[in-house]
């Protein structure tokens, strides 16, 4: 059979760590999928850098437009970052020309993504985004699939492991707010811009695509309520500690009478809840619908390898989808059929 043929486009933690699980898992994942699945094509800033992978079977791409559209590919993976520019121009071609799509960008999606839907669900290829929120935790297959009919009343989540991560790290020791970035960036976890984490930019994109998928409606990032973290000091930290409390940075998207209501802030948990027991890198989300029920995901939220698994997951549905299949909306309702957004008084 032939080799489902990727192109991967973005060699940071995330695209080194796809290019080593497909390396390393290449059986395994040969067997589920019943074909190969083969990096044919590569794009990046800098191709000098060593990044410990190996690249020798892949075509080098400087411009990644270029590979979007090359005949050497059948899927287009976008690790690159950044809500316009050559990320959104090469994501927009792939589909264009009828590749699928794989994405990890949350804020292209909560920007575009409704556009970015039309124009998959027009040529009839899929748009895969499990990796854009909440790292390694299958929430957009849970909601988009393995939740349908299901209505939704509210999705409450920590939905940004670099903020869950420095928010553990300063109750745990007395460790500055800084110096618990520095370690979040060394370790991959934080966006290129972590003004983006610790602002609650990144979190407010999160939710905004799960709210899409919750409700059924056009995706309106700009409208979040927004408070990120980088006020809260070690005498927040203690004196909610001394009430039983922690803080969390929570994203929260909720249907009222009047409308959807959005808003991302820290919120002060009771210690015994559960939420309050996810430290660390660590995402939640917790979703209440009618039929269902409460569910908690709970799982790795960033980081190179828990990215790259949602990112492999999402190649691998499309090497097993079968030419010619219609595949399911992008954002569970057919894009053009996503109510307007309305938000709540
Ligand atoms: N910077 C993000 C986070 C990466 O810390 O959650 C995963 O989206």
């Amino acid at each position: 059979t032939d080799p489902l043929r990727v192109g991967i486009a973005g060699l940071g933690t995330v695209g080194a760590s796809v290019v080593r699980v497909l390396a390393s898992k290449a059986t395994e994942l040969q067997r589920q999928c019943g074909r190969p699945i083969a990096v044919t094509g590569v794009s990046a800033r800098d191709a000098s850098r060593d990044r410990g992978i190996d690249l020798s079977a892949a075509q080098w791409f400087d411009d990644p437009v270029a590979l979007a559209k090359s005949d050497d590919i059948d899927v287009f993976v976008e690790l690159m970052g950044g809500d316009e520019g050559p990320a959104r121009q090469a994501l927009k071609t792939a589909l264009d020309s009828g590749r699928h799509v794989v994405t990890a960008n949350k804020a292209l999606l909560a920007k575009h993504g409704v556009a970015l839907a039309e124009a998959a669900e027009k040529k009839g290829v899929l748009l895969n985004y499990e990796a854009a929120v909440a790292g390694g935790i299958p929430v957009i297959k849970t909601m988009r699939e393995a939740m349908a009919g299901n209505s939704v009343s509210r999705v409450v989540g920590i939905l940004n492991g670099t903020c869950n991560y420095i928010l553990s790290r300063m109750e745990a020791e007395a460790i500055s707010f800084e110096d618990c970035l520095k370690d979040a960036q060394r370790l991959g976890y934080a966006e290129a811009d972590p003004t983006f984490d610790i602002e609650g930019n990144d979190t407010a994109h999160k939710l905004s695509i799960l709210t899409s998928l919750a409700f059924g409606t056009k995706i309106a990032a700009s409208d979040i309520y927004l408070e990120g973290i980088s006020n809260i000091s070690q005498a927040d930290i203690r004196a909610a500690a001394a009430l039983g409390y922690r803080i969390k940075l929570l994203g929260v998207a909720q249907r009222t009478d009047s409308g959807i209501e959005q808003r991302v802030h820290p919120t002060m948990v009771p210690n015994q809840s559960v939420i309050a027991q996810v430290m660390g890198v660590t995402n939640a989300v917790a979703i209440s619908t009618d039929i269902l029920g409460d569910l908690l995901l709970v799982g790795p939220g960033a980081g190179g390898n828990a990215t790259a698994s949602a990112v492999v997951g999402d190649i691998a549905d499309i090497a097993k989808s079968q030419p010619g299949f219609q595949h399911g909306p992008v954002f569970g309702w057919p894009a053009k059929e996503l109510k307007p957004y309305k938000k709540a008084q």
